[in-house]
């Protein structure tokens, strides 16, 4: 039913108006080729002007979320190719969608991979999850913001260790460390995510989208200017009828029907 080679997409019947990818290179443990990046940018970005749709589920298989960037596909490159197609920039495409994206992530979540799973607002793992920026082992750094958003999720100790010796983290140090927002059983880990998504695709799709920006603003600013940013935001809300609706259900006891608008 997909159009796409290295990905499949899917609308799980179990979970209304959620968006499914599954990264699908079995072969090379879910590498990210460009090909890859670019059908995943691409039904993401899909599902994302879906009005259909209001939560994405990104997952690998049970051996691995991704393994990284695909380094057969690196190796031959030079400097002024990687700088001229400035190589990975179409991931940062995921940063600016609307829609929340949730990571479900079982097995190896290596450089690239556990970057893509950080460029996700909610971050869940099975407790086979393994995470690590292991980049330096082959001469490189990371390229998909894993400087930044592991040093920002797990302190500069972790990360600096991480990034320079390549050493992994388990589930359960990355849910100690605030990388990942929970652990669950390997066996429920996507009936669960897509649980979560299906949670946040029936509440008002324009509040979900403010309550997103709002906290990825904390990245971006001052917290004075987040919680004035947080306020202003808060007060449009009330330009939405689904603030009528959300407001309105509960003073009358009954279960909010959201219209997203
Ligand atoms: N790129 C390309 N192919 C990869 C790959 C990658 N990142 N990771 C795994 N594969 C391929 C292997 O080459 C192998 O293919 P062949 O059967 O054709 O040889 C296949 O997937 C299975 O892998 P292994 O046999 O190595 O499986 P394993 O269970 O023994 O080891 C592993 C698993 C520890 C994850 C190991 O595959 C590994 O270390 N992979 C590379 C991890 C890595 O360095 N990732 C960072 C990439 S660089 C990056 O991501 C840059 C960035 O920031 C964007």
């Amino acid at each position: 039913m997909s159009e796409y080679e290295t990905i499949l997409v899917d609308r799980p019947e179990s979970a209304p108006r959620v968006g499914l990818i599954t990264l699908h290179r079995p072969k090379a443990l879910n590498a990210l080729n460009r090909q890859l990046m670019l059908e995943v940018v691409e039904a993401a970005t899909a599902f994302d002007r879906d009005p259909e749709i209001g939560a994405i589920v990104i997952t690998g298989s049970e051996r691995a979320f991704a393994a990284g960037a695909d380094i057969k596909e690196m190796q031959p490159q030079g400097f002024p190719q990687v700088y001229v197609d400035d190589l990975f920039r179409d991931w940062d495409r995921l940063a600016d969608l609307r829609t929340p994206l949730i990571a479900a992530v079982a097995g190896h979540a290596l450089g690239g991979g556990c970057e893509l799973a950080m460029l996700c607002d909610i971050l869940l793992a099975a407790d086979t999850a393994s995470f690590g920026q292991p980049e330096i082992r082959l001469g490189v750094i990371p390229g998909i913001g894993g400087s930044q958003r592991l040093t920002r999720a797990v302190g500069k100790a972790k990360a600096m260790e991480m990034c320079l010796t390549g050493r992994t983290m388990k589930a359960e140090e990355a849910e100690r460390s605030g990388l990942v927002s929970r652990i669950i059983p390997a066996a429920e880990l996507l009936d669960e995510a897509l649980k979560v998504a299906a949670t946040i695709a029936g509440f008002s799709a324009p509040i979900v989208a403010m309550a997103k920006e709002a906290v990825n603003r904390s990245y971006e600013s001052t917290l004075a200017e987040g919680i004035r940013f947080e306020r202003r935001l808060f007060h449009s809300t009330f330009a939405t009828a689904d603030q009528k609706e959300g407001m309105g259900a509960f003073v009358e006891k009954r279960t909010p029907a959201f219209g997203h608008h």
